[in-house]
């Protein structure tokens, strides 16, 4: 199998994303890793697409600029994967969805940002507080093609932050099971029911048949 070509700069993401691809036989890289650095606007409107945008533009990117850390090599020896994820609020209308990274501007922290959701939600019963996170991941070939693989876990917003564990909206999201908010899970706990996690071992079928 060619090796991948994860387009994220997140730590984070990376070792989540080793972990679950680690029983392929070609090797895992990522843009720090290939010496990439190239800032694609992800201006789509849904999971799927942005992840397209983001794997399309940075193998556009190779094929002009060719690989920094590999320079005996061509973009066309990677298969490019690349995600894109977010909290759904139904209540919200969806928000802030595809708009997650960038809801209340960048620099807001997720306290705030939390604290916002939470306040949204004023005098709104369980019921009607469900909410999923969603994880898209596009995976572009040599020959161009490109194949997605969506993941997504139901669970409700909370009434107060809980848990020090996951980053972003993790806080405030609770999984019906247990009540227990997404902060509050060990990693592995997550990864197993993780958007991400589900998204993941798709693509990794994906590759594994090599469509
Ligand atoms: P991106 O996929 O790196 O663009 O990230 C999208 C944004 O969605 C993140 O910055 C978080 O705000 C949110 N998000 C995605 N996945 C998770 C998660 O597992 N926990 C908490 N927040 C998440």
């Amino acid at each position: 199998m060619k090796d991948i070509l994860f387009a994220t700069g997140n730590a984070g993401k990376m070792k989540e994303i080793r972990e679950i691809l680690e029983d392929l036989d070609g090797c895992v890289y990522s843009l720090k890793d290939a010496g990439i650095d190239a800032d694609i606007e992800e201006n789509g409107t849904t999971f799927a697409q942005n992840a397209k945008i983001k794997a399309e533009g940075i193998a556009a990117w190779c094929e002009k600029n060719g690989i920094p850390a590999f320079p005996e090599k061509s973009i066309r020896d990677f298969i490019v994967l690349a995600d894109d994820s977010g909290l759904e609020v139904d209540w919200l209308n969806r928000e802030p969805g595809v708009y997650s990274a960038r809801y209340m501007g960048h620099d807001t922290s997720y306290r705030e940002k939390n604290a916002n959701i939470i306040g949204r939600l004023e005098g709104v019963p369980k019921e009607k507080r469900t909410a999923r996170f969603v994880c898209a991941i596009a995976a572009v070939f040599p020959d161009g093609r490109c194949e997605i693989a969506e993941g997504a876990v139901e669970g409700y917003i909370g009434w107060e932050e809980r848990g020090e564990n996951g980053f972003g909206y993790d806080p405030i999201f609770y999984l019906y099971e247990n009540d227990r908010s997404t902060a509050e899970l060990s990693p592995e706990e997550k990864n197993g029911i993780s958007h991400r996690g589900k998204a993941l071992r798709k693509i990794k079928e994906v590759l594994r048949k090599g469509k």
